[in-house]
């Protein structure tokens, strides 16, 4: 199973961002912890970017694959054009998210992508990615 792992902007700035919502771990660990959590029964592609563009390009790219765990990050408040790709794109999807956007500020509460994932895991910092790996996995 070919999955695209997608994370938005700012995320490559884990370590450095609020540690209440965010945690502590680094982009780059929290991807080992992914491939070890996959244990070699997914095929996956790491991919960020800080562009709105890039990461619709990234989508259109993909649309062979099986699935995609994206955490769009601010974009998930604000971006029509990502949640028009993930549209296109007929695999499994899944939306992450570190902390529990729901329950923050009420402009978080604003969300593009939701409608178009199948489903979402938020809340549980790093967790939030490995729940989607299990979900994938089953
Ligand atoms: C985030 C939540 C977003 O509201 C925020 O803009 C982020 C990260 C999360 O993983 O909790 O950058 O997607």
């Amino acid at each position: 199973m070919k999955v695209l792992v997608l994370n938005g902007p700012n995320l490559n700035m884990l370590g450095k961002r609020p540690k209440e919502h965010y945690g502590s771990k680094t982009l780059a660990e929290i991807n080992e912890l992914i491939v070890k959590e996959a244990a070699g029964q997914l095929d996956l592609e790491f991919y960020q970017s800080n562009y709105e563009g890039d990461l619709v390009t990234k989508i259109q790219e993909s649309l062979s694959y099986d699935a995609i765990i994206i955490n769009p990050a601010a974009y998930t408040h604000t971006s029509v054009a990502i949640r028009d790709a993930l549209e296109m794109f007929l695999g499994v999807k899944i939306e992450v998210h570190l902390s529990h956007v729901d329950d923050r500020d009420d402009f978080r509460k604003i969300n593009f992508i939701r409608e178009v994932c199948d489903v979402c895991f938020s809340g549980k910092l790093e967790v939030s990615y490995l729940d989607a790996i299990n979900y994938l996995k089953k």
